[in-house]
Formats: C-alpha cells, sequence, structure tokens
C-alpha cells in the first residue's frame, strides 16, 4: 500500500476514509465533479469534493442476496455493524496498519475485535472463539477481478454460507455512496449511468441517464462532460448528425483536446460523410498523433472511398506512431484489398 505523506488517522473521520477509498471503493462509476479530474483528489479531501463514486443499490443487511454482490471492502465495511454502531470510530486503520504486515494474523486481528468489544465478551460468546476473522469475516473467491480472494468486511454475526454469483444481469439502480450537492445530483448520476449503462448493454439505464442529462443540460450549457456524454448517446442511437451539432460545441469549448475531434469525425462518419470524418480524424492527429483510433477509422474511411493511396499513407504514419504495436502490424495486410478493413 502507497504510503502518504498525510498521517489519516489525524484526519476528521470522512477525509480520513476518503485517504483508503480513492483506492479502495470500487464503485461502478467515478463522476469528477465539473472541472475537476479523478486525479485532483488530495489525501485532506472528502473524495466527494472532487468525484462521486457510484455503486449498485445494495441492501444493508448482510443476510439478503442482494447485499451479496462483490462490493469493495470499504462499502462491506461501512454496511457491517460495528461500523454503523461505532459512530466513526471504525475505520481501516484499525485492522490494518499501513507499515506492518502482522507476524501472527489471527492473534492481532483478535485484539483488534478485543479492543471495542472487550474480553467479558468471551465469557458468553459461544466456544471456540479464538479465531475470529475465520468465523465472521470469512474469505470469499473473488468475483471482481481484481483480488484471488475476498475477504467478507460485513463482519456478519452469522456470515451467509455462500455469497452467490454476483448478477451478470441487469445493474440495479446506481445511487451515490456519499451525498453530493443538490446542484450536481442529476449530472453525476445522469453521466455515471450512461457510462455504467454502455458498459453493461443496459439500454434503458443508457436511456434514463441521457434523459437526466437533457433535462439538466440549461444548467450546465458548457460542460464537456454532459454534451460529450449525450453526444456518445446520439451516436450510439445512429444520429450522426445530431451527434457531430454537440460535439461541434464540445469542441468550441474545448478546441485543444485531440479526442473532440476523434468524436466529431466518428459522428460524420455514422452520418456518411466521409469527406468531414477524414477532416476531423485528421485534425484529432494534428493534435495528439498517439491516438490509436483515428488512424484505424482514417485507413477505413479511405478504404470505402477506394483511396488506396492514403489507406497506405496512413497506415504507414499508424506504424511509425506505433512501431510496436501489433495491431498496427497485423492491419497492414489489409492494404492490399478495402474489404480486409471492415
Ligand atoms: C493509491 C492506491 C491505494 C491507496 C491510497 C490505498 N491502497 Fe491499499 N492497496 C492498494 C493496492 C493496489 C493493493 C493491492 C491489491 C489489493 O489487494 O487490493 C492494496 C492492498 C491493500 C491491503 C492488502 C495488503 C496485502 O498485503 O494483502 C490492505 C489491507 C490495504 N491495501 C489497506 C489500505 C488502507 C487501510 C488504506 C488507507 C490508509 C489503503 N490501503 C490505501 C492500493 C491503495
Ligand atoms: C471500533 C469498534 C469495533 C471493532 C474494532 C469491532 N467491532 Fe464488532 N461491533 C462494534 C459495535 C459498536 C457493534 C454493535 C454493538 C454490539 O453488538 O456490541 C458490533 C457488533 C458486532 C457483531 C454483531 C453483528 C450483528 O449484526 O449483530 C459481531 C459479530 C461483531 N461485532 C464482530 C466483530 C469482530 C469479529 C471484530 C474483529 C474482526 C469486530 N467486531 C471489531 C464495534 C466494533
Ligand atoms: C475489523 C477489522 C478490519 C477492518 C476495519 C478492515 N479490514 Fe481489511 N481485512 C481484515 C482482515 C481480517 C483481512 C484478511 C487479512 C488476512 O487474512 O491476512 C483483511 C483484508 C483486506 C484486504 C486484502 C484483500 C481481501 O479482501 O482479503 C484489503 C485490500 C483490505 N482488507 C482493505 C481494507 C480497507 C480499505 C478497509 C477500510 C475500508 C479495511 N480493510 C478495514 C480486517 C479488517
Ligand atoms: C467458531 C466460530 C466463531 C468464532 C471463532 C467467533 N465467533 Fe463470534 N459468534 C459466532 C456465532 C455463531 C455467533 C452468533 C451467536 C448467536 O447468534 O446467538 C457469534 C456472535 C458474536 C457476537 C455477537 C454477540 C452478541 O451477544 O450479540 C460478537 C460481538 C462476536 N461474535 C465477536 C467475536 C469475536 C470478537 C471473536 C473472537 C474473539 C469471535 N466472535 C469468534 C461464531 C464465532
Amino acid at each position: 500500500m502507497p504510503g502518504s505523506i498525510v498521517n489519516p488517522a489525524r484526519l476528521p473521520p470522512r477525509a480520513r476514509d476518503s485517504v483508503c477509498e480513492q483506492c479502495h471503493l470500487s464503485g461502478e462509476a467515478r463522476i469528477p465533479n465539473p472541472g475537476k479530474q479523478l486525479s485532483d483528489f488530495r489525501p485532506d479531501q472528502n473524495l466527494e469534493e472532487v468525484y462521486s463514486v457510484y455503486v449498485s443499490g445494495v441492501s444493508p443487511d448482510p443476510l439478503r442476496p442482494k447485499a451479496l454482490k462483490v462490493i469493495s471492502q470499504a462499502q462491506q465495511l461501512a454496511l457491517s455493524t460495528c461500523a454503523r454502531q461505532s459512530h466513526g470510530n471504525l475505520w481501516c486503520g484499525t485492522c490494518h496498519d499501513p507499515h506492518e504486515q502482522p507476524a501472527d494474523p489471527q492473534q492481532y486481528f483478535r485484539s483488534r475485535c478485543l479492543s471495542c468489544h472487550g474480553t467479558a465478551l468471551l465469557t458468553s460468546h459461544p466456544r471456540p472463539n479464538a479465531d475470529c476473522v475465520a468465523c465472521h469475516m470469512p474469505r470469499r473467491p473473488a468475483t471482481d477481478g481484481a483480488h484471488t480472494v475476498f475477504t467478507d468486511h460485513r463482519i456478519a454475526r452469522r456470515p451467509p454460507a455462500e455469497p452467490g454469483t454476483p448478477g451478470n444481469d441487469r445493474p440495479s439502480a446506481l445511487v451515490a455512496w456519499y451525498a453530493l450537492p443538490a446542484a450536481l445530483q442529476q449530472r453525476n448520476l445522469g453521466l455515471a449511468e450512461v457510462e455504467v449503462g454502455e458498459r453493461s448493454k443496459s439500454f434503458q439505464m443508457v436511456f434514463q441517464g441521457h434523459q437526466r442529462l437533457v433535462a439538466c443540460l440549461p444548467e450546465f450549457p458548457n460542460d464537456p462532460a454532459v454534451l460529450t456524454s449525450i453526444g456518445q448517446v446520439l451516436l450510439g442511437a445512429g444520429r450522426g448528425i445530431d451527434a457531430a451539432t454537440v460535439f461541434e460545441r464540445v469542441i468550441r469549448i474545448e478546441p485543444d483536446v485531440a479526442s473532440n475531434y476523434l468524436h466529431e469525425g466518428l459522428a460524420w462518419k455514422t452520418a456518411h460523410n466521409n469527406q468531414k470524418a477524414i477532416e476531423y480524424l485528421e485534425k484529432a492527429l494534428e493534435r495528439d498523433p498517439l491516438l490509436e483510433q483515428p488512424y484505424r477509422e482514417l485507413a477505413k474511411t479511405y478504404s470505402e472511398a477506394g483511396n488506396n493511396a492514403m489507406v497506405r499513407v496512413t497506415m504507414d504514419r499508424y506504424r511509425r506512431a506505433f512501431p510496436k504495436s501489433l495491431e498496427a502490424k497485423t492491419a497492414a495486410v489489409g492494404e492490399t484489398g478495402p474489404s480486409s478493413f471492415h
């Protein structure tokens, strides 16, 4: 765990928890507030001053199946009776010393439990009761890809036998893990819904997020994130010209950001205007020659237009920019005929 100069234990509880949560509260989506980037977070802030973390709606009751979806240690701990009833005194640092691995974990964690529960508990508690963690914080096979095991941080009285597979089914409604200012609620939720909806292919969630963003657009008329998200949804729906109009607005607000020109190029491509598509894809590369997608899109567009000379020129540029890219090399095979790019 990377150390930080600020000692989190000395911060107020929300800022203290934020230090660990910036990495250990995964969530479904993280939405920066207007004018912020995720990397703006500093370890004396509350996360929500910089961004909101959206999680799938979970039940606070560890025994209900919904709560068994894999969620981060931070979420699980917050759901535990220990955390809920100890008024901000229980935090990651109660059990984890960032500078030290316990030599005898069983004994170490037991002493952490008993620091609150007191040894008097042991007289009434069923036996054996040496290894608190083995019963109350069992290890689960991980299902979020990042871990191989996952310790159940809900600290349940009787942990459910098996965690159940997390749904590959529809994502449940998103909720902000921490309350955010009313003025940002619709904006941030809409952005999160479009992002998670697109990832999980939930048309309904994308649609809902889109409606929300369109409704709050008058309050954020020059917000690149809001406009870009609206444009992406229009693009996904095949409405190339409408999308191009929206991305054009983003370009006026942020004329130096290469990806805006890529979006505009893709919108024109969707609108079957290859000339404009080429113009904007080239502008994207002018601003950032290390974006990969514009090379491929350009090659495809030239190929469709039957301009094999420009396909070759584009592929040469692509290979020069990405000498190690397998895709740049294998795509070279396509130079002989236009159809290989499809
Ligand atoms: C900059 C990102 C970052 C921050 C901040 C951070 N961690 Fe971690 N931590 C990681 C990563 C990455 C791992 C390794 C992967 C994993 O197990 O999740 C890790 C692992 C851990 C582990 C498992 C260690 C092990 O050896 O198995 C613990 C416990 C932990 N972190 C606690 C904390 C606590 C407590 C805080 C706040 C004081 C914190 N972390 C802050 C990134 C971070
Ligand atoms: C910061 C203090 C604190 C620490 C540390 C702590 N707990 Fe708790 N725990 C509480 C409080 C407060 C409650 C609620 C009142 C009660 O049941 O005593 C609670 C409740 C519980 C419950 C009952 C849960 C329920 O839903 O009824 C269990 C089981 C439990 N703790 C186990 C543990 C174990 C095991 C550890 C160590 C891994 C631990 N606790 C560490 C404060 C703590
Ligand atoms: C009540 C004690 C307790 C608290 C509080 C606690 N943990 Fe843990 N944590 C554990 C135990 C026990 C393990 C398993 C360690 C082992 O087996 O060596 C663990 C393991 C981990 C791991 C390794 C991966 C895994 O899940 O097994 C990470 C990462 C982690 N904790 C992060 C956190 C973070 C972040 C917080 C605060 C949100 C936190 N923990 C709060 C007891 C706690
Ligand atoms: C062999 C498994 C096991 C071990 C080990 C174990 N517990 Fe428990 N614990 C239980 C069970 C089962 C219950 C629930 C009893 C019930 O519901 O009546 C329980 C209940 C509790 C409660 C709630 C008690 C109450 O009266 O509300 C706390 C707190 C608790 N355990 C803490 C601990 C601590 C701390 C340790 C380590 C010192 C520990 N447990 C070790 C199985 C275990």
